[in-house]
């Protein structure tokens, strides 16, 4: 297992480029399964997660290959085995996308429940919910999920809602799966992430009728077949957050290339409030440190507000903060795995229900300390960035899941990152 040793105090500066979303590419490839022929997906990111999802797109019967290093090729003409083992599902959450899109072109599709992970309790009933009300006959057996339906799926109108708001995945898995029903589905309370509005773009340039994608109620229109395409994905929105976060936490400046500051409203927001000053450029943006960084309350929510998946890098940084803050988890409300390690560098914390107290230190010092899950690790990166001395990360695999290259990026613009073999 990989480790990484961060040489931290040095301030970063200069350009660093954003690759493709992994949360986009995910359910876009799992949709290629919706067209008989080759799909070509531009600025997907070398990722285990990625590479998960080809290994499982080759079991299903759907061959994967790239021709340069971030464009990939599906070709769905044959699918053999509309089938999810819990081998790959139980790894990668994500699995459970090819749910619907198998669903619609075999009219059955077997795919494991995924069960829980590092962030908490993950449940599917509103992807479960969602295509039973598109008239899939759907039952529970030895831990998979057994859909069927034989006679087709019928357009309906959905609400989506659960006790957390809306959720990303159970939209794109009740989209995808409209695009070949009969008639119109409306989904009310679907998501609004810039990663549905790019599924629902890919989809809608396989010949799929979406309407008002990015809103709480999203309208398809049925289609009897789609055809393959080419599509190049988003960039991805929460790796440009983390090196914001990155240039905020060490003091420095850095200009982001394949950022689309559109999709960070609220995260902005929060820099700004932080003293960081953000400036759009042809590619991105620029970003620069203050003088000191202020504290600022932070909740999460459903898109357009912040996003959980940046939580953790943000109370790196409020941890250093000249003040108290008050971050609020309102989407996963246990996902603070990163609290105790980051209290191992000296950070204080104090986590009260969903809510953790940060009051800042002066400064963060070294550890060895252990990566829980994928932001989680991003955001022990970051501590170890700013700490004194050297951080030594353990289980950086969770980091190799949804960052590309991360220490090769950093350590471009300054930073002082060693991977080892341990
Ligand atoms: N929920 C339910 N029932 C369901 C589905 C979700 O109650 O059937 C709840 C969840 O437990 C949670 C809330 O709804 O409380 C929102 O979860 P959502 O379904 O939106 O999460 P997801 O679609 O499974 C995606 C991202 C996550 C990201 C969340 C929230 C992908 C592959 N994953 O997960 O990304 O945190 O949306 O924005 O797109 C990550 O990249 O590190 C990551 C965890």
């Amino acid at each position: 297992m990989d480790v990484f040793k961060v040489h931290g105090g040095t301030s970063l500066s200069g350009k660093i480029r954003v690759s493709g979303s992994k949360n986009s590419a995910l359910p876009l490839m799992s949709a290629s399964l919706l067209a008989s022929g080759t799909t070509t997906i531009k600025d997907v990111p070398v990722l285990s997660d990625v590479l998960f999802m080809q290994k499982l797109l080759g079991e299903i019967g759907a061959e994967c290959s790239r021709n340069e290093p971030h464009t990939l090729s599906i070709d769905a003409a044959r699918i053999y085995k509309p089938y999810g083992d819990y081998e790959i599902v139980r790894k990668m959450r994500a699995s459970i996308c090819v749910l619907g899109p198998l669903l619609a072109r075999c009219g059955r599709a077997e795919v494991s429940m995924p069960g829980g992970c590092s962030i908490g309790t993950r449940p599917v009933d509103l992807h479960i919910r969602g295509l039973r009300e598109l008239g899939a006959d759907i039952r529970i057996s030895k831990g998979y999920i057994i859909a069927k339906a034989s006679k087709g799926l019928k357009g309906k109108k959905i609400f989506l809602g659960g006790p957390f708001g809306s959720s990303v995945l159970a939209t794109a898995n009740v989209m995808m799966a409209a695009t070949l029903a009969e008639g119109e589905t409306i989904i009310e309370s679907a998501a609004c992430e810039p990663e549905v509005v790019d599924l629902a773009n890919f989809l809608k340039t396989m010949g799929a009728r979406i309407y008002n994608a990015g809103s709480p109620e999203m309208r398809i229109e049925g289609v009897p077949e789609l055809r393959p395409t080419n599509y190049r994905v988003i960039p991805d929105r929460i790796e440009a957050g983390t090196y914001m976060v990155a240039a905020g936490i060490t003091g420095g400046e850095l200009e982001i290339d394949n950022c689309r500051l559109d999709h960070l409203g609220a995260v902005s927001d929060a820099l700004e409030k932080m003293g960081m000053v953000i400036e759009k450029t042809t590619e991105g943006c620029r970003i620069s440190s203050g003088k000191v960084i202020r504290p600022v309350d932070i909740t999460t929510q459903p898109y357009p507000g912040f996003p959980t998946d940046l939580q953790a890098q943000f109370m790196a940084m409020l941890s250093i903060a000249q003040g108290n803050s008050v971050v609020t988890e309102k989407i996963f409300p246990d996902r603070f795995m990163h609290v105790p390690e980051m209290t191992r560098m000296g950070a204080l914390l104090r986590k009260e229900g969903q809510c953790t107290i940060v009051n800042g230190v002066p400064g963060l010092t070294s550890a060895p300390i252990m990566a829980s899950d994928l932001r989680a690790s991003a955001a022990l990166v970051l501590a170890g960035l700013a700490a004194e001395g050297e951080t030594t990360i353990n289980r950086v695999y969770h980091i190799d899941r949804g960052y590309e290259k991360i220490e090769e990026k950093l350590n471009k613009v300054g930073a002082e990152i060693v991977r080892e073999s341990a």
